[in-house]
């Protein structure tokens, strides 16, 4: 039987349990994550093994990136089973601190991305979040002192604005995006997946389809804003309110109106009943 992880809870004990593994001078990876884990946090953690001898999972459900109106309250918490999971995994550490060990009484700093960050996609909808993302991963970063962290690609912007500021902040710790993992009929996976209605479900891979549909016009050379129109008007008769469908440079997230400008990401956000979803690709 797998060895369970250690979890730690508070600073100290997780500096405790990282120090036999420093002393021996093994590389450890950092898997931040909100738990509710799928398979798509268990392939960042498979890419974790292959980059150090000892992966770190973090679970902290951040309420300092949710705004008032969302789901914090009823973000899934699935604790027990996400430790089963990362036990199957061969995660040597559990970093689960409590709220009040991430943000203590008093505490009174945060951390304000710019770049990337205000690109006008997911900071035009939620326009706390970068601040709230960085000033956590910021914290996770130097409690744990990774030499290499895993994101997924699915949060694209995220992966760009932490990528940013570890560089930034000279933070010693290589920043690494694994592609996202899809159900079959293209859903990226998501912990705010469980939240889908059956009919919700089927129509969900809807953004999927489009992004891939929509890279390969632009790919061939259809002009990138009616291509996009077109998208944009498919995702809403299916029945979710867009938020943005958009065609960005894949490292700056600028706008773009061309494929001679840059390599493309396609981004989207759409909201299907109460579920927001979002995606991207690659053209
Ligand atoms: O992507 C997530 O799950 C979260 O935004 C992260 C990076 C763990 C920070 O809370």
């Amino acid at each position: 039987m797998a060895k369970r992880p250690i979890i730690a809870r508070s600073v100290p004990t997780l500096r405790k349990a990282l120090a036999p593994f420093r002393k021996k001078g093994d590389r450890i990876a950092l898997v931040p994550t909100m738990g509710a884990l799928h398979q798509g946090h268990l392939t960042l953690v498979k890419e974790a093994h292959k980059r150090a001898e000892r992966v770190v999972v973090s679970i902290f459900v951040n309420p300092t990136q949710f705004a008032p109106h969302e789901d914090f309250g009823s973000y899934p918490r699935t604790f027990d089973s996400d430790v089963k999971a990362l036990t199957e995994a061969k995660v040597d550490l559990v970093w689960a601190p409590t709220a009040a060990a991430m943000y203590p009484e008093g505490f009174a700093t945060r951390i304000a991305p710019e770049g990337a960050a205000l690109a006008g996609l997911e900071d035009k909808f939620r326009p706390h979040f970068f601040g709230g993302v960085t000033t956590v991963v910021s914290k996770l970063f130097t409690q744990v002192m990774p030499d290499v962290a895993l994101f997924g690609q699915k949060d694209y912007q995220q992966l760009r604005v932490v990528t940013q500021m570890a560089k930034d902040l000279d933070l010693p710790v290589k920043v690494v995006g694994v592609p996202t993992v899809r159900e079959k009929d293209g859903l990226a996976l998501s912990s705010r997946n469980a939240y889908l209605s059956l009919p919700e479900r089927t129509l969900a891979p809807t953004l999927a389809r489009v992004l891939k549909a929509s890279a390969v016009r632009i790919k061939k050379g259809e002009p990138i804003e009616m291509v996009l129109e077109e998208g944009r008007a498919e995702i809403a008769q299916a029945g979710f309110a867009v938020d943005y469908l958009e065609a960005r440079h894949a490292v700056s997230l600028a706008p773009i109106a061309s494929l001679k400008d840059g390599p493309i990401r396609l981004l989207v956000a759409a909201k299907l009943g109460k579920t927001r979803l979002i995606d991207n690709i690659g053209v």
